[in-house]
């Protein structure tokens, strides 16, 4: 299925991220709970936003934090999980503890912080979910259903991701619809369709304004979080380190990712974009950067490191990837509010290695 839009809602989402600019130039920087913000009203709300990230200190949430104080100011974004924080992160603003699984402690951070958005990243991914289904249906059902009443109860904008995890085998794996069949084999999966089936309901329902997006697996210099694409990030670390890689997955397993920096744009993009520019039928879309394999990525690495050695001993991840989209398409996201990704192969790989020889 098709969902165009038409010219002029296009036309009018580019007015919101121009007046959006402005915007921006005048917010202030102002203490968590105070009312010192320069708010500009609009057709949204005060501006900037308030936002609240949960599981923030996982591999998503700390860019995302970083990019968005830019935007808002320091103080208007604050980052949470139930990890003790390091002192970097907690140079950089507000941190709070916040365990998704304690709604009456959820609600309390919302009051007191004044919040207005939340980007929900808790989850357990899906090699470690596999590995512990109750507490994955915990975390990422439970949790979820907390959040959600959380925003009902106070009005708040939503942005839950989504995963290519969201597919299973009898979805079409190239390209991946945004509306298409959807039985995945993962708790991780099964509690993502919840995740947009649970958003969209509300939405419907109660008006909460749920965005989700489905992401591809995310590369990055920094530590993933354990699910099937982490291949794609260790092999950085190790080859660097060793000379050496031994990959979970077959040469061959092509699997849609995304660069960081681009997974932030289009979470950023998605958050901020104005009501009417979504599709009247959708709050979650496809999101694609770039699909490759193993083998492909290592003929890619090899311009850096020529004699890197790489083995192949798929293990259970193989299992799981092997009912994955191989490319998403995202033509709906692209369509009605212009997404579009920035990195392709070789330009990510020169800026992870360069990134990673840097630090090392
Ligand atoms: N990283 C990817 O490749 C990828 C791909 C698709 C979708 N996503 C989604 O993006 C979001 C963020 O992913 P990520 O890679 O940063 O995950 P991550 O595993 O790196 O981080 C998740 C964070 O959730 C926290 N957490 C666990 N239990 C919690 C609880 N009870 N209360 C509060 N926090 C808790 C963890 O401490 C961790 O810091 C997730 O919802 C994930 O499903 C990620």
């Amino acid at each position: 299925m098709q969902l165009m839009k038409p010219l002029w809602r296009r036309i009018s989402s580019q007015l919101v991220v121009s007046f959006r600019s402005q915007s921006r130039a005048s917010s202030t920087i102002s203490d968590p709970g105070s009312s010192t913000r320069t708010l500009v009203s609009n057709a949204e709300g005060d501006w900037p936003p308030r936002v609240l990230i949960t599981g923030g200190l996982g591999q998503l949430g700390s860019n995302l934090a970083k990019e968005l104080r830019k935007r808002y100011g320091v103080n208007n974004v604050v980052l949470s999980d139930i990890m003790k924080p390091t002192q970097k992160i907690l140079a950089n603003g507000p941190y709070a503890y916040a365990d998704v699984l304690d709604v009456k402690h959820l609600h309390s951070l919302v009051v007191n912080y004044n919040i207005d958005w939340v980007v929900h990243f808790s989850a357990l991914l899906s090699a470690i979910g596999e590995k512990d289904v109750t507490r994955a249906l915990k975390v990422n059902i439970e949790g979820y259903h907390n959040i959600v009443e959380v925003c009902k109860s106070h009005n708040l904008r939503l942005f839950c991701p989504s995963t290519i995890g969201a597919f299973g085998p009898s979805s079409p794996r190239n390209p991946t619809p945004d509306v298409t069949i959807q039985r995945p084999r993962t708790i991780y999966g099964v509690s993502k369709v919840h995740v947009e089936l649970l958003g969209e309901y509300y939405y419907y329902k109660y008006g909460v304004d749920f965005r989700s997006l489905r992401f591809p697996g995310v590369l990055s210099a920094g530590a993933p979080g354990g699910g099937t694409t982490d291949y794609a990030v260790h092999i950085f670390h190790d080859v660097i380190r060793t000379g050496e890689y031994k990959c979970f997955l077959r040469e061959d397993t092509r699997l849609p990712m995304i660069y960081l920096p681009d997974c932030t744009k289009a979470t950023i993009m998605a958050l901020e974009a104005h009501p009417s520019v979504f599709h009247p039928e959708m709050r979650t879309y496809n999101i694609q950067g770039i699909s490759f394999t193993p083998a492909e990525l290592v003929e890619e690495m090899r311009k850096y490191f020529p004699n890197m050695k790489v083995t192949y001993e798929p293990d259970e991840r193989q299992a799981i990837a092997d009912t994955w989209p191989e490319v998403l398409d995202d033509t709906n996201a692209r369509a009605d509010w212009n997404w579009s990704h920035d990195y392709d192969l070789p330009k990510m790989v020169k800026e992870i290695v360069e990134k990673l020889s840097k630090s090392t």
